[in-house]
């Protein structure tokens, strides 16, 4: 059985999701991985996964061990892309709005969640964040009725945040309501600047500037740093010219420190995240924040007092632009991937990764989980797929570990015995890959 990277998501059985626009054919679910076409409803209920090679989304019948599941919680497990590459820009504005869109789903989930299996605390907790979410959009949308247009809308919100900077006396609030106002604001502003086109009025208002840049670099409440570096990661998600203007302004450098500094689990994810939409698919960024204190601060994260789970997306942004060079160099037909090819031959990421103890951080993480791995195969998943992707740097490291070797066997051999389909593709994967980096001579040109 091929294993295709992917996401798996189970739905909360009230999700009645839409996804995308084109059509609004039902999407008629099977016991084998479909793709969801854009715009198709799918039912509640299903098996949804992300397939992270392809970037599209897939869906199946659950079999009957995962209904019951399903059943007795109905949020199992809960998945976030690592880049968040499945909060698809959408340009019509229209149709994002408050649709029950996948998407959006995944967005009012904790935004750091990476699949695992939660705890019935944490369940109870992602459940009460969700009714949050949902009266967060209801009080949206009465303010939304005021004004016509999101570029009002955006407008009025950057008006009245900065109306805040008052100080409390002088706005005769107290300190507590003016940071609730704060964040109420940045949240409705995360919603809004996913579309392209709001995210470019929001930067040429002066957001960017008056108030993402305070919030990453000089704020002191961390509840409210945490959202403005969200807010930067969702201003810059495929949007290159947005990425253009955070980069313009140094921020990788200021996520960077971040990065090094911080052992926040929240703010490190929402860090990983803003970096990760900046690099993305933009060459000259990823040289420049990357060669100076971007791989350092990346790899001092997986030394960190921190969830593993940052250090999985950490592994996964690094492996993803070793792939997106890979990518880029292997098809350079017209004048313009000539140009980006040109600029990722630049990204001496070996070279980088090897002088920042990258291949040893990363055996170290993996061999001191075991543990925790056993029993998260999502989070196990992101770390096989970040040692695949990897292994082209890392191989004369990693087949010189016996203990990175074990821990794999390890997994591999309780994964392979479970019941699990998902288990036993995961184990038929770390067997591939420990087959890579352990076994023939003949994989050294790898
Ligand atoms: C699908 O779209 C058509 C036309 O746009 C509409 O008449 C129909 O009610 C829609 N069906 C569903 C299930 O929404
Ligand atoms: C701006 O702040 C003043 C108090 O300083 C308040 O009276 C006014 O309503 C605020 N305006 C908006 C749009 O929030
Ligand atoms: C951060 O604070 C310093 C000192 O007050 C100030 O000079 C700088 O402009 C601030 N930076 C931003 C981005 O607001």
């Amino acid at each position: 059985m091929n294993l295709i990277p992917s996401l798996t998501l189970l739905l909360l059985a009230e999700f009645a999701i839409a996804v995308g626009k084109i059509d609004n054919k039902t999407f008629e679910a099977t016991n084998t991985w479909q793709e969801i076409k854009e715009g198709q409803q799918i039912p509640a209920g299903l098996h949804v996964r992300i397939n992270l090679r392809t970037g599209k989304k897939e869906a199946k019948l659950l079999d009957h061990n995962e209904k019951e599941k399903n059943e007795n919680n109905a949020l199992s497990e809960v998945a976030d892309d690592v880049n968040e590459e499945t909060k698809h820009k959408v340009t019509d504005k229209h149709k994002l709005k408050f649709s029950s869109s996948l998407s959006e789903a995944i967005k009012s989930l904790p935004k750091d969640s990476l699949g695992l299996t939660y705890s019935p605390e944490k369940l109870r907790q992602i459940k009460r964040d969700f009714k949050t979410y949902d009266e967060l959009k209801k009080s949206f949308k009465d303010f939304q009725k005021n004004f016509q247009t999101d570029a009002e809308l955006i407008t009025q919100l950057i008006y009245q945040y900065k109306n805040l900077t008052k100080d409390e006396q002088e706005l005769s609030i107290s300190l507590k309501t003016k940071i609730t106002t704060q964040l109420r604001i940045l949240e409705d502003l995360d919603y809004l600047v996913h579309q392209i086109d709001n995210a470019l009025l929001f930067i040429d208002k002066g957001g960017l500037e008056d108030i993402i840049l305070p919030l990453v670099v000089n704020e002191t409440n961390i509840n409210l740093r945490v959202k403005g570096i969200r807010v930067l990661g969702a201003l810059t998600l495929n949007n290159p010219k947005a990425q253009i203007k955070a980069f313009e302004k140094n921020v990788g450098a200021y996520l960077s420190q971040i990065l090094s500094s911080s052992t926040n689990t929240d703010e490190l994810s929402a860090t990983l995240y803003a970096i990760g939409s900046i690099l993305r698919k933009f060459p000259m960024a990823s040289q420049r924040i990357l060669s100076t204190s971007g791989v350092q601060a990346l790899v001092a994260v997986l030394s960190k007092q921190c969830d593993l789970k940052v250090k999985a997306k950490a592994v996964t942004l690094i492996s993803d632009i070793i792939v997106e060079k890979k990518l880029v160099l292997s098809k350079n037909e017209d004048a313009d991937s000539q140009l980006a090819a040109a600029q990722y031959a630049e990204l001496n990421l070996p070279e980088w990764l090897q002088a920042n103890g990258f291949c040893d951080a990363v055996d170290s993480v993996i061999s001191t989980n075991l543990h925790e791995l056993l029993h998260q195969p999502d989070l196990m998943e992101y770390f096989v797929v970040g040692l695949e992707n990897s292994a082209v740097i890392c191989r004369p490291i990693w087949s010189k570990s016996a203990q990175l070797r074990h821990t794999l066997l390890t997994i591999k051999n309780r994964y392979i015995y479970e019941k699990e389909e998902y288990r036993k593709e995961l184990a038929e994967q770390i067997e591939k890959l420990v087959g890579v980096l352990y076994n023939s001579e003949a994989h050294d040109e790898l």
